[in-house]
């Protein structure tokens, strides 16, 4: 199955954070970060203090305001998402995680709450202490959320820095850490749209997953019994794979990734193939 956010050449990346303060630093630090997320040839949207400004969600009710569809159409549409919130009490403020709980709204989509996208988060406190635990905290319900939390997460001691939207004024280290973290916003999202399949459990639970089907594994496992060469074995995930391609099941940038795929499936199956040829994977790494 192909993944249900394609994009061509530009990633959808969606910000949401800040606090209704004005001059709210995690929101300046929000647009900073979405500002090289378009400097990277990314399509993005805000959603800030005042627009995350929102009634308590209520699993219970079906009435949505604006705002809150607004927000949760562009969620389903997003290939990766940064968060930025204030400490708050040693943790998330509740404007933010409020605006994190619509996301149940998308339980039951194909790929639930976030999963599938990188997920960058900012943290904005007074101190490193706060700062530290709360961005635990937030990859914690990024992970409850299914997303993928980047390695690099940005913590802002709001006491000594002080910046602008732009930037400008921010230290080196936190302007480093930050297109760090963008960067891997953009890049999981290219990755991911070139792989172009579901994130489990989906995957390998239905014909097009990772997993091979029944069927293709009892003709490798008759093949074996006939004793045709593990090549002839592997060839059967191969056909499997190209199959799906043709029926329109996944999608694959080329014929050779199809191929890739079906030899990893039948090497999963215990099909007694050598290791792929190093010096493929390395240039088609270098070639990115
Ligand atoms: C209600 C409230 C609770 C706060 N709790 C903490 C805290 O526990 N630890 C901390 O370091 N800073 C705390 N702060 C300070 C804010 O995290 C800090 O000022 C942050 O930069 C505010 O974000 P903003 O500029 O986007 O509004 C708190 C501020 C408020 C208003």
């Amino acid at each position: 199955m192909a993944s249900s956010r394609p994009f061509g050449s530009r990633p959808f990346i969606v910000g949401i954070g800040g606090t209704t303060r004005p001059e709210s630093s995690s929101e300046k630090a929000l647009r900073y970060a979405l500002a090289l997320a378009a400097a990277e040839g990314a399509d993005i949207e805000l959603f800030d203090g005042a627009s995350i400004n929102l009634p308590m969600y209520a699993p219970e009710s079906a009435e949505r305001s604006e705002g809150a569809e607004r927000m949760v159409a562009a969620l389903r549409r997003a290939n990766g998402v940064i968060l930025s919130t204030p400490c708050y009490h040693g943790s998330v403020s509740g404007l933010v995680k409020n605006a994190l709980d619509y996301s149940e709204d998308m339980c039951k989509d194909p790929e639930p709450y976030l999963d599938g996208r990188a997920v960058g988060l900012i943290v904005c406190g007074h101190g490193w202490q706060s700062t530290g635990v709360v961005l635990t905290a937030f990859r914690s319900i990024v992970h409850a959320l299914r997303g993928w939390p980047t390695p690099m997460g940005v913590a802002i001691n709001t006491l000594v820095e002080r910046f602008d939207e732009s930037g400008a004024g921010t230290q080196e280290h936190t302007a480093r850490q930050m297109a760090v973290m963008v960067g891997q916003v953009i890049e999981f999202a290219r990755l991911r749209s070139q792989l172009a399949k579901p994130s489990p459990p989906e995957a390998g639970l239905h014909e097009g997953g990772t997993m091979p089907e029944k069927r293709t594994i009892e003709r490798a496992r008759k093949d074996a019994r006939e004793g045709k060469a593990a090549s002839t074995q592997a060839g059967e995930f191969v056909r499997e794979e190209m199959d799906h391609v043709q029926e329109g099941k996944h999608t694959v940038s080329s014929r050779e990734q199809a191929i890739a795929i079906g030899l990893s499936k039948a090497r999963r199956a215990g099909v007694k193939l050598g290791p792929p040829k190093k010096g493929k994977a390395r240039a088609k790494r270098s070639g990115r």
